[in-house]
Parts: structure tokens; C-alpha cells; sequence
């Protein structure tokens, strides 16, 4: 029985969704949302944390700054309160309303940007960041996009967590943000005791790897600006998938029951792309969900808000809730890229 006295202490690390019999390719999605954050974010806002108390930055005056499209913003809010901090978190207009009366009601103060800058939303809450931390000495900006202390826990803890369940890896399916998830996973796996291919979930329209910036409505995965711990060196390859493939997958999983989040729809129809490429080969593989999806009631699981952006047709049949609807076929995902990166 976990008994706890930190909300940070708990985190289900080895709860796997075995797809197969809902997509029609077998994979394994770990499920990162358990926990009091809500995210995998807990593990890089813990990490993070404690490296600025062991080197001194951090002290009871200190006012913790990060710009967050909300679930770092959640989980360093949560470890905030915990630990007595004070907490800004910079956001845009995109951070959906729940994270951020969330962040609110663990006792953070939310800063929302609501005008894009040169460089996208990302640039413009960056900036302000900057002008803060200009402004007042007591400001700790973590800085999650170059922070080696955000790769560094998912080489701790998320990979190794994989590799003990899957001896026998052969590809894995990460969602890049920040590509802290990403890039930790990528340099465990590089140095272990056989190779895995590590394939790099991006959203179309980011800039991360490359290619022209597009609309993107979903939080999560994406950047508008190149993430500073991106080292391409350990990506295999690389997927774009457009909204419209995220928005069908989330509804054909919480048709199944399971309610994740938008980047984990987004990694489910890349990853089902990819399989559906590869027939014959059966590879062990496991995707990453990052958090699950009542964040995202209203937006990607709200109608109007879906056929606002993406059309009418996104979701063109209401997919039955009966036993027929076992049979329905899973999303085929349409306008899929990809490409590779050297290794
Ligand atoms: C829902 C969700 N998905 C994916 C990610 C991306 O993870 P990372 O920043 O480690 O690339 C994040 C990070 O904020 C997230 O909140």
C-alpha cells in the first residue's frame, strides 16, 4: 500500500494500454497521466527542481518562472505548493481553461500571452520571461526548453521504466515538445544492449525538425521555435501528423473508453502510420502517452470546437457506442509525412 506525505511521491510508472484489438497493429501505450500532476511533466518538474535546490538557485524568496503550454505549468505548480515556493506560469491563449483554473487553484499566479510575436506564441511567452526575470532578481526561470535536467529524467526514470517491461524492444514512439521525453529516451536507448529505433512524433506546422510553421491548435507537441536540447544525432525518424489524425484517434480511443490526451493521439496515429508501413516485421513497440484527456473536454472532445477548426468532416460519422462498434475500422490517418534523421 503506497502511503504518501508528498503529492509528488506517487507516479504509476508500468501501466502499458495494449492497442492491438482497437487499432489492428500491436502497441503498447504507456500511460504517463497517473500521478497528481496529471503528466509525464511531473518527472522533469521534479528533476529540474531539485537540481536548482542542490546548486543553490532556489530559496524560500525565490518566484519560479517558466513558460508552460500547461502541463509542466501544472506539475510545477503542484511541487510549488508542496514544497512553498511561489509560482509564475507564462502561457497562451492556447492553454486549455481547466490546466489553467488548475494552476490557479494550487495557488499559482498564470500570465495568458494572447498575441502571437515574430516567432510564434512560444517566442512571445519566452520573451516575457525574459523581461520578468530582467525585472526582478528574485524570479528562477527553469527553462524547460534547454534544461539537462529535463532529458536527464527521462533517462532516469522513463526509459529504464520501458526497458525493464520490454526486454525486447524494437522501436519506440516518442512525442516531441521540448524533446525532453524524446531526447532522454533516445540516449538511453542508444546505450543499451540493443538497438531500438527511435521514431520522433512531431505535429504539422512545428518547427522542430525542420519544414514551414503551420496552425496548430493542440498543446503538447510542436514548437514554433527549434528546442535547444533537440540533438537529431539519436532520431531514426521522424513523423508529422496533422490535427485532424489527432482529433480522430483521440475520439476512436475514448470510443474504446480510453480518454487521453491530444499529443497522445497525436503519437497513436503516427505510430499507426508507421506500423501499417512496416507489415510482416511485428516489432515489439511501445508508444508514449503523456497525460490523459480531461484537460481537453473543451476543445478536441467538444464538437463545435473540433468543426470550427478542422471542418465538418473530421468527424464525419458518430462512431456507434453499441457492440457493433467493435467492428468499426479504426482512423485511417491521411496526410501523414515523414522522414528520417541520421543516425
Ligand atoms: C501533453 C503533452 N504531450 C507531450 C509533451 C511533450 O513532452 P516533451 O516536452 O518532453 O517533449 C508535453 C510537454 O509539455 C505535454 O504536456
Amino acid at each position: 500500500m503506497p502511503v504518501i506525505s508528498t503529492p509528488q511521491a506517487f507516479n504509476e510508472d508500468d501501466l502499458y494500454v495494449d492497442l492491438e484489438a482497437m487499432f489492428g497493429h500491436s502497441l503498447f501505450l504507456k500511460c504517463e497521466g497517473f500521478n497528481f500532476a496529471g503528466s509525464i511533466k511531473l518527472k522533469a518538474a521534479g528533476e529540474m527542481i531539485e537540481a536548482a535546490e542542490r546548486d543553490g538557485l532556489l530559496t524560500k524568496d525565490s518566484i519560479l518562472i517558466e513558460s508552460s503550454s500547461g502541463n509542466l505549468g501544472v506539475a510545477l505548480s503542484m511541487i510549488a505548493a508542496s514544497k512553498g515556493y511561489r509560482f509564475l506560469c507564462v502561457t497562451d491563449s492556447r492553454c486549455n481553461l481547466s490546466t489553467r483554473l488548475l494552476m490557479e487553484a494550487l495557488g499559482s499566479q498564470v500570465h495568458v500571452i494572447t498575441e502571437p510575436g515574430e516567432s510564434g506564441f512560444l517566442g512571445a511567452r519566452i520573451d516575457h520571461v525574459r523581461a520578468r526575470v530582467a525585472s526582478d532578481e528574485r524570479y528562477v526561470w527553469l527553462n524547460q526548453y534547454a534544461n539537462p535536467h529535463n532529458h536527464l529524467a527521462h533517462y532516469r526514470r522513463t526509459a529504464p521504466a520501458i526497458a525493464r517491461q520490454f526486454p525486447d524492444l524494437d522501436v519506440l514512439f516518442v512525442g516531441a515538445g521540448t524533446t525532453g521525453t524524446l531526447m532522454g529516451c533516445a540516449r538511453y536507448f542508444r546505450e543499451w544492449h540493443r538497438p531500438v529505433h527511435i521514431v520522433a512524433v512531431d505535429s504539422a506546422g512545428s518547427v522542430t525538425f525542420g519544414g514551414p510553421t503551420g496552425r496548430r491548435m493542440i498543446p503538447g507537441l510542436g514548437t514554433s521555435v527549434r528546442p535547444p536540447l533537440l540533438d537529431t544525432s539519436y532520431v531514426d525518424e521522424v513523423i508529422r501528423v496533422e490535427e485532424a489524425d489527432t482529433i480522430r484517434t483521440c475520439h476512436h480511443l475514448a470510443r474504446r473508453g480510453f480518454l487521453f490526451g491530444g499529443s497522445t493521439g497525436t503519437v497513436v496515429s503516427g505510430a499507426m502510420n508507421w506500423l501499417a508501413r512496416h507489415p510482416g516485421d511485428s516489432p515489439t513497440a511501445v508508444a508514449i502517452a503523456p497525460d490523459l484527456g480531461e484537460r481537453y473536454l473543451e476543445t478536441i472532445y467538444q464538437t463545435n470546437w473540433v468543426q470550427d477548426l478542422y471542418g465538418d468532416d473530421v468527424l464525419p460519422h458518430q462512431q456507434p457506442t453499441t457492440p457493433a462498434a467493435r467492428t468499426a475500422p479504426a482512423p485511417s490517418p491521411r496526410a501523414t509525412a515523414s522522414s528520417t534523421a541520421g543516425r
